[in-house]
């Protein structure tokens, strides 16, 4: 099935303890790591109450240490209403009694060191809850000492507070709605580009940059290794001199509603603010520290800027360029991947970030539906198949890989039968909305039930009794019915041919291979409809002092159907003369055939991918 041993190349390029780098300079230490999510509501829970927790986290480093896997980035633990599972937080410095304590994030932290994993933690700063005391106390009057830390305005010009599009913009709230809301004492309304609960902090206020600084530092020293800043590319928002805000441009006539985000992703001082977070909080540190900015909307020209080490802002970002491939304009409405696409923006991606700033890869994460059931094959024939082969293809990009929890097992999207399943406040809403504009329930809860972030945030299924062993208790959002069915890390820690197996070999390869971290990449038949290939080079020198060079071709066929690559890519199949050994494959030789029998077969089978080795 694979052969997974260390390349003896030694790259030019070498490793810089600061985390200088990439580009022309050293790499630093993350271009070889791997990063792990854990959505702590749905990981373990060890206190019975149905809720993920601290130490149920704890109790389960085993298995990512089996993986293999360099930092875990944990979503928020913090203080919170829970409105939108902690990505509303009411203390920066507290733990939610949901989640456990400070005493055992502490645990967590050390178990995790122990074991030379990192710790990322959620930075949510670009919004807290409306019961932060920030907040609270902003809302007490408008001559309130913390009234300018958010974005308070009265009602459009000539219109009653209250009154239908009396709001001071006509932009959207992510999770349906205006994104403003009116205070009936003061009679001005407060923005939230998310839900009600969540206020936008003002960061024009120097005095809101620094506490958050100060609080960034304070996590720092004790002891976490960086931030994943959570939709941090909407801080600075497009006011003008007299404190006005814009309209976004064309609104939906139903609503009279825009997005209104060309007036707060990457507004005018995003570079200026990321720049003064660094220079306040990150340089100077000795530490090994990871920045991951995710920002929507970003581009590949914005993102060279802020990844690149001379701006010194983030060492990457989230992107969604991928990601909003697959629906028309909005979310809820759902189409087929066009491969092409997909082939075009991440080999664009690629290129523009090749000599300077660095990548991030996703498939998932807490807000994507899974991507077996995404852009995979879930049926029983061809999901273990899928998931093995969109694993190799993330992985086998430049750019520093995320696997979100549950994906090494291939865990697939939930069988949504009814509202009342779903938990998230933006499906929630979002179905809310529509039904009472008219919409038919069955039609729009299926379009939901695609899209849901509840599809990432059913409970890990860690084996196969009646809750995964997630929980003793009645689990707060229901457990996927396929854990019955070997889709579980029980079922699959022993087995060399599970998802779980070939994720770890993924990881593996990252660690053991230069040219998977550092080498170049080239898109190969980026016009085939159904082959995902390229090349990964690498120069550097052998264990002779020579110089020597490494070369990766990774072949993937993105189908339920095999596909023959003879006239298509005959330098990805090896025959007489053409040495091409297989480092890693999908599927185990047919019939007992060996590595080289695989990379000699020139069809691939239906989600088959081949790693491999130019001579
Ligand atoms: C980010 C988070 C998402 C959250 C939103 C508001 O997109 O990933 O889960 O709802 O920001 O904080």
């Amino acid at each position: 099935m694979s052969t997974t041993t260390a390349s003896p190349l030694r790259p030019r390029v070498t490793t810089a303890p600061d985390g200088a780098g990439p580009g022309p300079g050293p790499a630093p230490w993350w271009a070889s790591a791997v990063v792990y999510q854990v959505y702590p509501r749905s990981f373990a829970d060890s206190d019975g109450d149905g809720v993920g927790d601290l130490r149920g986290i704890t109790s389960r480093l085993d298995h990512l240490v089996d993986l293999g896997v360099d930092v875990v980035w944990l979503s928020p633990v913090y203080a919170s209403p829970q409105d939108d599972n902690g990505y509303d937080i009411s203390d920066y410095r507290a733990v939610d009694p949901t989640f456990g304590t400070l005493e055992d994030l502490e645990e967590l932290t050390d178990a995790l060191h122990a074991r030379g994993m990192k710790l990322v933690m959620d930075l949510v700063v670009n919004h807290t809850s409306d019961e932060h005391p920030w907040f609270v106390e902003s809302r007490t009057s408008p001559s309130s000492a913390k009234r300018d830390w958010y974005w308070w305005r009265g009602p459009r010009e000539g219109m009653e507070g209250g009154a239908p599009g009396a709001e001071p913009t006509n932009w959207r709230s992510a999770f349906s709605g205006p994104a403003w809301s009116l205070d009936e004492a003061s009679g001005e309304y407060y923005l939230h580009l998310f839900s009600r609960k969540q206020p936008d902090l003002n960061w024009e206020n120097p005095d809101v940059r620094a506490a958050v600084h100060e609080m960034m530092r304070w996590w720092l020293d004790r002891g976490v290794d960086g931030f994943r800043m959570d939709v941090i590319n909407m801080v600075s928002k497009d006011v003008a001199a007299d404190g006005s805000l814009p309209d976004g441009r064309d609104a939906d006539p139903r609503t009279g509603l825009a997005g209104g985000g060309e007036h707060y992703l990457c507004g005018p001082r995003i570079h200026e603010y990321l720049a003064e977070m660094h220079a306040e909080v990150f340089a100077g540190r000795p530490e090994a520290l990871l920045t991951v900015g995710e920002m929507p909307g970003v581009t590949v020209a914005d993102a060279q800027r802020f990844t690149d080490p001379a701006s010194a802002e983030v060492d990457m970002v989230f992107q969604f360029e991928h990601v909003d491939l697959d629906h028309d304009g909005s979310k809820w409405h759902p189409v087929p991947l066009d491969l092409l696409a997909l082939k075009a923006s991440s080999g664009r991606w690629q290129a523009g970030l090749a000599e300077r700033g660095w990548n991030s890869l996703y498939w998932n994460n807490h807000d994507q539906p899974r991507i077996v059931s995404r852009w995979g094959d879930d049926s029983p024939e061809h999901r273990a198949a899928s998931a093995r082969c969109l694993g190799t293809l993330l992985h086998l990009h430049r750019g520093t890989p995320y696997v979100y929890q549950g994906e090494e097992i291939g865990m697939a999207n939930f069988p949504w039968a009814s509202a009342e399943q779903l938990r998230d406040i933006e499906s929630v809403n979002h179905l809310a909305e529509e039904v009472g504009h008219g919409g038919d329930p069955a039609e729009v809860l299926s379009r939901v039930a695609v899209s849901s972030r509840d599809n990432a945030r059913t409970p890990v299924q860690w084996d196969a009794s009646p809750s995964a062993g997630f929980t003793t208790g009645e689990p707060w959002i229901a457990v996927n019915p396929d854990h019955a069915r070997g889709w579980t890390v029980a079922d699959q820690a022993d087995d060399p041919t599970s998802v779980l197996a070939h994720y770890r070999r993924l990881v593996a390869l990252r660690h053991d291979w230069p040219v998977v971290a550092l080498g170049d990449f080239t898109m190969l038949v980026p016009e085939h409809e159904q082959v995902y290939a390229f090349t990964r080079r690498l120069e550097g020198e052998g264990p002779d002092g020579a110089p020597a060079a490494d070369e990766l071709l990774v072949v993937a066929n993105v189908g339920s159907s095999p596909v023959d690559l003879t006239d298509l890519l005959p330098e990805a199949v090896a025959g007489p003369g053409r040495d091409l050994e297989l480092v890693l494959g999908t599927v185990p030789g047919d019939g007992g055939g060996d590595d080289a029998d695989v990379a000699a077969d020139p069809v691939l089978a239906p989600w088959e991918a081949r790693v491999l080795r130019r001579g």
